[in-house]
């Protein structure tokens, strides 16, 4: 009979990228809150150490690692450092992206490029690195990946970063056949519509990537955007012992839009220049 402990993540170490803000952060205090210990990794510095001292606060063991996840090497050092200062890792979410917005037809060769480096490569680096330590020691071990809807259906304006999150998230079913043996569960939730402070940068119509978000809420069945939280609990339900038998999956988070069929595009078509 499954129990309330069930869902508790008592003992569990996990490093978290991209936890400076916005979703990775959620997930990261998500975790700690639910009893992990979490280390909390960032290209920015002061953001790694403001999650992991918010950590720390919930009574948690934490260290903030400042890596840029492009760099593969230093992304296996992060790892190995988390694992030698939590004592292991169970649980390791790829959650750094950033997604650039502009017609299909301008993106460069290198733009294209550097948004697969930046969306897909490290979580295959991350996982490997993670596979390497679990499978000899025969501990299994959870993977989530951070993927989006967009990697799902179509998106125009987002063509690299859509292409790198389906290859994510056919990354995630594939490593999940050729790692279930070893009892390494992977798994990827695909956010929709949730505002963080990295879609600033995003300039559509001349709104912010929040004002267009909150005029497409009449088109989400829960007429709601998404939080941080609400993908933090997807994660903390994934590598919960709730989900033992779910691997390869990608769980939809979205108030239920992908369910409905929209007759307005999700973001405006990008005009060419
Ligand atoms: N916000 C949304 O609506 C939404 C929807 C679908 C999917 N997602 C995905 O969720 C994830 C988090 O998005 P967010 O909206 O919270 O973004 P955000 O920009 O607010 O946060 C991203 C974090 O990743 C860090 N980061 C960026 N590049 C990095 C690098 N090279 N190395 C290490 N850290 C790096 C940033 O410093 C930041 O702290 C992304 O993978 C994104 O694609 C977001």
């Amino acid at each position: 009979m499954l129990q309330v402990s069930d869902v508790m993540l008592t003992g569990r170490r996990a490093l978290v990228t991209g936890a400076g803000q916005g979703i990775g952060e959620g997930i990261a205090l998500g975790l700690a809150s639910f009893g992990a210990d979490v280390a909390a990794l960032d290209i920015n510095e002061q953001t790694a150490e403001r999650t992991a001292a918010r950590i720390r606060e919930l009574g948690r063991k934490s260290s903030a690692l400042c890596v840029d996840v492009r760099d593969a090497r230093a992304l296996e050092a992060a790892l190995e450092r988390a694992w030698d200062e939590l004592g292991g890792l169970d649980i390791v979410v790829s959650n750094a992206g950033i997604a650039t917005h502009k017609p299909a037809v301008e993106f460069e060769d290198d733009e294209f490029d550097e948004q697969v480096a930046l969306n897909l490569k490290p979580a295959f680096v991350a996982a490997r690195w993670a596979a390497r330590r679990w499978i000899p020691s025969d501990s299994g071990g959870n993977i989530v990946n951070v993927a989006t809807t967009e990697g799902i259906r179509g998106c125009p304006g987002f063509a690299p970063y859509s292409a790198a999150k389906a290859g994510m998230i056919n990354l995630t079913k594939t490593l999940s056949s050729e790692l279930g043996p070893y009892g390494i569960r992977v798994n990827a939730i695909a956010p929709d519509y949730t505002p963080t402070p990295g879609l600033g940068h995003i300039d559509l119509e001349g709104k912010t990537p929040g004002e267009m978000m909150r005029g497409m809420t009449r088109f989400i069945p829960l007429r709601r955007l998404g939080s941080a939280d609400d993908m933090a609990g997807a994660v903390i339900f994934l590598v919960s012992g709730l989900a033992s038998w779910i691997s390869g999956q990608t769980l939809v988070i979205d108030g239920g839009s992908l369910a409905c069929a929209r007759v307005e595009g999700p973001l405006p078509f990008p005009e060419l220049r």
